[in-house]
């Protein structure tokens, strides 16, 4: 008789920047679980979209140029997520700021939503995983066996985010980066389709104020105490 492999899915939501990627990536690597970045599915969809010169808000053509695209993700040796479009790797394309903004846009097209549901679906069937997004617990994997929603201040979010973008040679004002924070927790919170909002079953985490250090160690031990459940 065939036996059923158990996997489990730990589902983390929350607004950009809250640290959710981070966090969810070491995790995933101390529990032995692969971890799904969709933010980074939603974005290299969107790149396509925004490479062809098709304005996001023409969402018949944004539709219609669906069928044309093919993501794959790879793991390299480093445990890292990459992102390959149509055969092309563009995992450090899709974090340009300009796709963020873009991405906001295209994700909130209830068609490009479906088009990534099974494969989201579909990962977390075959192992483990921490998947990280905006509606995972929601709407992706309700079932999930653990759901967090991590949030952060927007200060602290785009402080964070000016960070990051400094380490990567990317120099920007932080009232700017604070003002796109804001347009995205906007454009993520207010669409008809899949609205950023927690889970009725969610354990809610704050980050704000605190080191990676002591984000990680809660979210494991959120995750260890459910699986012990
Ligand atoms: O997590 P991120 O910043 O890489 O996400 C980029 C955009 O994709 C963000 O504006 C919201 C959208 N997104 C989404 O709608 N659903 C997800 N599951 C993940 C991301």
């Amino acid at each position: 008789m065939e036996t059923e492999k158990r996997c489990i899915a730990v589902a983390i939501d929350g607004p950009s920047g809250a640290g959710k990627s981070s966090i969810a990536r070491d995790a995933a690597r101390s529990l032995g679980f692969v971890y799904v970045d969709t933010g980074a599915i939603y974005r290299t969809v969107s790149l396509y979209i925004f490479d062809r010169g098709i304005d996001p808000k023409d969402t018949g053509a944004v539709i219609d140029a669906l069928p044309e695209i093919h993501i794959a993700l790879r793991y390299g040796e480093d445990g890292l997520q990459r992102m390959l479009l149509n055969g092309a790797d563009v995992t450090e394309r899709i974090r340009l700021p300009e796709i963020s903004l873009f991405t906001s846009a295209v994700s909130g097209i209830p068609e490009v939503r479906a088009f990534l549901m099974e494969m989201q679906r579909g990962m977390a069937r075959e192992q483990s995983v921490i998947m990280d997004g905006r509606d995972i617990g929601t709407v992706v994997l309700p079932e999930a066996q653990v759901k967090i929603f991590l949030t952060a201040s927007p200060e602290d979010r785009a402080r964070r985010r000016w960070n990051e973008l400094r380490e990567r040679g990317t120099e920007k004002g932080y009232e700017d980066i604070l003002r796109e924070v804001q347009e995205r927790d906007y454009n993520d919170t207010h669409r008809s389709a899949a609205p950023l909002r927690p889970a009725p079953d969610a354990v809610h985490l704050d980050t704000t104020g605190n080191t990676f250090e002591q984000s990680r160690q809660q979210v494991l031990e959120i995750i260890r105490r459910h699986m012990e459940e």
